[in-house]
């Protein structure tokens, strides 16, 4: 149900509603059981002291020398309530009364036909009544007198009981209005107190939506509320992480196809000379031809980050020889090594199965490979392997080049990250890629270095079928 108002209207209903409720079952409870109780003491001391007076009533019928209007008159007065003696005439089926004796002053005939002085005569037994006459109420006890067939009946207005009543009720009326007042107040002014925390959680989420992130979210308490806020917080710090990679990735992305693209430009224009000679043409054009490689490089790099960061990267699970893919890369960097002066060694294990993508291992293989030759001198030697480690494989390069001093090991793994005054310059996206791409396929790209000994190895896990190697 939506109720206007918000949380402060529903709280405060709620305490009304809980309130009001217990105040009201309390009403139903306690009211009518108080009166039953205090009629019902009302008539057990009427009966008492019919019982007593009835006992004298024989006495005094010994006493001829006493009037019954004197006897009534006393009794009354003992009792503290109107006796009545009445002589009973009739037939059993219909009995009539006729008052003897009335020990109220003003007597009357309102009595001539009681219900309880009746019942009393019918029964010849004890009657208690509570009864209703020209609109008030009595509480009557008739008793059977022993002596000629004839009843007294005492009865005694209700009045101080049902006073007695009628000011509990006021008393519970005025402390439930007193209650839902108080009710009211309390769940107004504890809604508020949450009301304004909540405003402040959304207007802090507001801003976070709105990409500030500088201001933490703030909240004292230690509940729902307060973790919610902490929840908050955490999720702006993530938020503001993750902005400031993006920025940076913009601009480090913006400015690595700037560089090239700028040689471009000015290759392009000196080669509209028309005088160049030749050998130079074919120099600029050779030059020009490694700027678009690449350019065509950065592309793919990005394009392959992107799509891993959008989660859109699909990933084969399939039996990969790492033997094979050793001896694939060696193949397709023979003339390069050669060129730069390197020494390609391959070492391979038969036995070495991995369960993973075949091209993208080829693909991380082909950029440790890669790194060996570009960021090491000439006369390095580079040693590719593929090797069983138990329930993994490993395909591991080594080269002896002058290595990545200890401070750098970790980063050259972030994007973009080149060490200073290294031997070649990358973009510096290889062994990010390579590492995200290993993890994807359960695998870990690691690295251990020291002067004179490099060594990059992807370890994935091995293909658990066993198999016979042909000799
Ligand atoms: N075998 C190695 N010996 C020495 N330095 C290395 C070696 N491999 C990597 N590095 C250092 O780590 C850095 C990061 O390597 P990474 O492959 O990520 O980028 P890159 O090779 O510079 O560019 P690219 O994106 O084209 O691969 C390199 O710039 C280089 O300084
Ligand atoms: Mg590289």
């Amino acid at each position: 149900m939506n109720i206007p108002g918000g949380i402060r209207v529903k709280l405060a209903l709620a305490l009304l509603g809980i309130v009001g409720g217990a105040l009201f079952a309390a009403y139903v409870i306690v009211v009518p059981s108080l009166e039953r109780r205090l009629v019902a003491a009302k008539l057990d001391q009427l009966q008492s002291d019919a019982q007593a007076l009835a006992v004298n009533y024989a006495t005094f019928q010994a006493q001829n020398n006493l009037r019954l209007g004197d006897f009534v008159a006393g009794a009354g007065f003992v009792a503290n309530s109107r006796v009545v003696v009445f002589s009973v005439a009739g037939s059993p089926h219909e009995m009539r009364l006729i008052s003897l004796a009335d020990s109220s002053a003003v007597g009357g005939t309102d009595m001539v036909q009681d219900s309880t002085a009746l019942a009393a005569a019918r029964t010849v037994q004890t009657v208690r009544e509570r009864v209703r006459r020209e609109g008030l109420q009595y509480a009557e006890v008739a008793v059977p007198l022993l002596t000629g067939g004839n009843v007294m009946l005492l009865s005694s207005p209700l009045s101080d009981q049902l006073a007695t009543v009628a000011l509990v009720k006021r008393r519970l009326f005025y402390a439930t209005v007193a209650a839902l007042l108080i009710a009211v107040g309390l769940g107004f002014a504890v809604a508020a107190i949450h009301a304004r925390r909540l405003g402040r959680l959304q207007r802090a989420a507001d801003r976070i939506a709105q990409g500030a992130f500088d201001e933490p979210v703030l909240d004292d308490g230690a509940d729902e509320v307060g973790q919610l806020a902490e929840s908050f917080d955490r999720m702006r710090i993530q938020l503001a992480q993750l902005d400031r990679a993006r920025k940076e990735f913009v601009a480090n992305a913006s400015h690595e196809l700037r560089t090239p693209l700028f040689s471009l430009a000015g290759f392009l224009e000196l080669l509209a000379d028309e005088d160049l000679d030749d050998a130079t043409r074919k120099e600029f054009l050779a030059t020009t031809r490694g700027q678009v490689e690449r350019l065509t490089k950065l592309a793919t790099d990005l394009l392959d980050l992107s799509r891993m960061d959008a989660g859109r990267i699909r990933i084969e699970r399939e039996e990969v020889g790492l033997a094979e893919v050793a001896r694939i890369v060696a193949e397709d960097i023979g003339a390069l090594a050669d060129a730069s002066g390197h020494t390609l060694v391959v070492e391979t294990d038969d036995d070495a199965w991995a369960i993973a993508d075949e091209e993208r291992v080829q693909q991380i293989a082909r950029a440790l490979a890669g790194n060996a030759l570009l960021h090491t001198p000439r006369g390095t030697t580079v040693l590719i392997r593929a090797e069983r480690r138990g329930s993994r494989v490993a395909f591991v390069v080594h080269d002896d080049g002058p290595g990545i001093p200890a401070e750098h090991l970790e980063r050259v793994f972030q994007r973009f990250y080149r060490v200073e005054g290294g031997q070649a310059s990358g973009s510096g996206l290889g062994l990010a890629i390579a590492r995200e791409l290993a993890g994807r396929m359960e695998g870990t790209v690691t690295v251990v270095s020291r002067p004179g000994a490099t060594t990059f190895a992807l370890e994935l896990p091995a293909d658990g079928a066993l198999r016979i190697t042909s000799v």
